[in-house]
């Protein structure tokens, strides 16, 4: 594929200008008190010892039954992690810290209004409220292995129906409750769920949202998809309040807090699940239209984001955690969720956006909380930059010994601010680099051992076999200055099992483009594809340079560009379409729409709102294109492929190349005037 290969090399050419940036070292003092300061980790995980190193990481957790194989490799790509062994993850996020922790803070939940207090939930109390949302589960006939979607926001009742799906080895699929209704079905429908999960209404920048809106948008999109809902479980944000004009739909809606009534005191028993039953789905976009249904193991995932909490984000059960992430992401599944309870810390909730009422916010609520390890996005790093330059240092009380970014590369600018303005140089950073298929970490400093370096994510982690190569499959040695495609090895616990219901898929996505035998049982020829490009510098530090596939991240959010197309093909005007990532200062990219019309149609701007409106509803409002350009035809090529590469050049003011060869290069020129148009009134 042309198109493909010139991004790359594009993405080369950029790193190929790059100086490199200078070491930073962790404080003394962060070294004195950190969970994990021992380099010899890397000589132990070394490739000899693998896979049985990773014993250390499943050590972590209890263990009902200890497992018999450590890796069985017996049907690649599908690895099975800790084999035989039994246990459950809410057990070893709840139950195992009553002894020592019961009156400790598990969450604690900041709601968005200011004037609304923020709210603490200790060990004791999540484990009597997961065990009477387990009995509600229970008692709606749900068992081991069945899928339940959960469409919320970030409150409280949200890990709580998690831990409680996860204590009777429910399948939970959280859905981003930013996602429309109709992206909420398409979930549904391919998890196969009968039961919904939501909430009647939150708080997102001073508004309460009405959120059971979406529910029954779901519930019926996905009934026309042929997936029958039976019931929907709604949360209410103030119990005994209903803050929703939807009605509740008799026989099939029921409010959460009058179910609970029944089962006060109830105590239901942990599962005792296999390592390797699937603990939770989450989707991610890809490149064709249909969501990915990543399928995380219980106890590889568990091993996997417990130990990277422990090592990467250094927490301790006296630490105040605040991951400003979504649960609805993985993100906050892993590093909200499951890695920090499994070690007793305190997680903070914040159900707003950052930026509300103001851009201190955040460091109010840290200072108010005591927050000492402090994990964002770029994008967050560069709104609150942008709104408040100056803003943490009326904040002397903000005490950070640890920041951690995620998700996209951070400009080595934006990074000396975060750790000059927002660290006040006392905090170490760690940039950590990986995806809702890797379950947890990949490549990032270890904050005791290694020197940070602006805009790198880092070395590998233990036990963790990265590399870059072209695409023939050629190593590119450290230092080489060339881009290429990053790869992972070996299998590792935290890797997805595979995508829900498409096993050919998976393979497709993530290893036929390596893999050196489909017959071979060896994992040692089924190297990881991540459909990223990374450059790998002498001191073998990567630094991500973006995708290589048709993924657009906003935000840190990975969007398909054919995903938001379709979007845009449901306009009934519309006759094609072309959606490009355009950088962006604040968001990394936002998508732009290039779309023609269809015969004796006359382009306006009710079109192009309703081109906005049809993306904002069908899949979110993250997916927002920033312009909508409606367009005589889209750049072909003589065989009718329409040329992205042209219009992503063109959207981000750079020279789209060489168009002779196009079938027609005339209409090339006519686009360029008008986004440079469009380009000249944005200043
Ligand atoms: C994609 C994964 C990582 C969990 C949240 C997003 C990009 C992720 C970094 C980083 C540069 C990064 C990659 C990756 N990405 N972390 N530290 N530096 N890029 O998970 O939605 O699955 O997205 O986000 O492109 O492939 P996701």
């Amino acid at each position: 594929m042309v198109e493909k290969e010139r991004t790359e090399v594009s993405e080369a050419e950029v790193a190929v200008h790059w100086g490199e940036e200078e070491y930073y070292y962790p404080p003394m003092e962060f070294i004195a008190q950190a969970n994990f300061t021992d380099p010899t980790i890397f000589d132990r995980f070394s490739e000899e010892h693998f896979p049985e190193c990773f014993k250390e990481f499943a050590d972590m957790l209890d263990w009902y039954q200890y497992w018999h194989t450590t890796l069985d490799t017996s049907n690649p790509p599908f690895w099975k992690w800790f084999v035989g062994g039994k246990l459950n993850a809410c057990y070893n996020c709840v139950d195992r810290h009553l002894e020592a922790n019961r009156n400790k803070a598990a969450f604690i939940f900041v709601p968005e209004p200011e004037d609304e207090d923020h709210s603490v939930i200790t060990y004791q109390e999540l484990y009597v409220r997961v065990n009477e949302m387990a009995a509600v589960l229970q008692s709606l006939g749900l068992k081991t292995g069945d899928r339940v979607t959960i469409h919320m926001p970030m409150v409280v009742e949200l890990p709580i129906t998690m831990l409680a799906c996860a204590r009777l080895g429910i399948i939970h699929s959280v859905v981003f409750a930013g996602f429309s209704g109709q992206a909420c079905a398409d979930r549904i429908e391919d998890s196969g769920s009968h039961i919904l999960v939501t909430i009647d209404a939150y708080y997102r920048s001073g508004k309460l949202l009405d959120h059971k809106v979406k529910a029954d948008q779901a519930v019926q999109a996905a009934k026309e998809m042929g997936q029958e809902v039976e019931k929907v479980l709604v949360w209410r944000r103030y119990p005994g309040e209903y803050h929703s004009e939807a009605p509740m739909v008799e026989g099939r809606d029921v409010f959460v807090d009058d179910l609970l009534k029944a089962h006060r005191g109830a105590r239901v028993e942990p599962v005792h699940m296999p390592a390797e039953a699937p603990l939770f789905l989450m989707y991610t976009s890809g490149t064709t239209g249909r969501p990915k249904g990543q399928q995380h193991s219980t106890g590889g995932y568990m091993a996997y984001v417990t130990w990277t909490s422990w090592a990467v984000q250094d927490i301790h059960p006296e630490d105040v955690y605040w991951c400003m992430a979504d649960i609805g992401w993985i993100t906050g599944h892993s590093y909200i969720v499951y890695g920090p309870l499994s070690l007793a810390a305190t997680s903070v909730i914040y159900e707003g956006v950052p930026t509300y009422p103001d851009a201190g916010r955040p460091w109010r609520i840290s200072e108010q909380l005591g927050v000492n390890i402090f994990h964002t996005s770029p994008t967050a790093i560069r709104m609150l930059r942008k709104a408040d330059p100056d803003g943490p240092k009326n904040y002397p009380n903000v005490q950070f010994k640890h920041m951690t970014t995620v998700g996209e590369p951070i400009e080595p600018e934006v990074w000396r601010w975060y750790y000059h303005t927002v660290g006040k140089d006392k905090a170490v950073i760690v940039d950590t680099w990986w995806q809702t298929e890797t379950g947890g970490f990949l490549c990032t400093t270890i904050p005791a051992i290694h020197a940070m370096k602006p805009g790198s994510a880092g070395p590998a982690l233990p036990g963790i076999y990265a590399t870059v190569l072209d695409d023939e499959g050629n190593e590119i040695p450290p230092g080489a200055g060339r881009a290429g495609n990053i790869v992972i090895r070996n299998p590792w616990p935290g890797i997805t099992q595979g995508i829900w219901g498409n096993p050919e898929r998976f393979i497709q996505t993530y290893y036929a483009k390596y893999n050196r035998d489909p017959n071979s049982k060896d994992w040692r020829d089924w190297p990881y594809f991540a459909g990223d490009a990374a450059v790998q510098a002498a001191d073998g530090y990567f630094r991500i340079l973006g995708r290589v596939d048709d993924v657009i991240n906003v935000a840190g959010h990975r969007l398909g560009t054919k995903e938001i197309e379709s979007a845009v093909l449901t306009v009934e005007e519309v006759a094609e379409a072309a959606v490009v990532p355009r950088a962006d200062e604040l968001k990394g990219t936002v998508p732009e729409v290039y779309a023609s019309l269809k015969p004796g149609i006359e382009p306006s701007p009710e079109i192009e709102q309703k081109i906005v409106k049809a993306v904002e509803t069908i899949i979110s409002k993250i997916a927002r294109p920033k312009n909508v350009y409606l367009v005589p035809d889209l750049p072909k090529t003589r065989s009718g492929k329409i040329m992205r590469r042209v219009l992503a050049a063109i959207s981000n003011g750079k020279d789209p190349g060489d168009v002779t060869t196009l079938a027609n290069p005339e209409i090339v020129k006519q686009i360029h005037e008008m986004v440079k148009a469009r380009h000249q009134a944005e200043k």
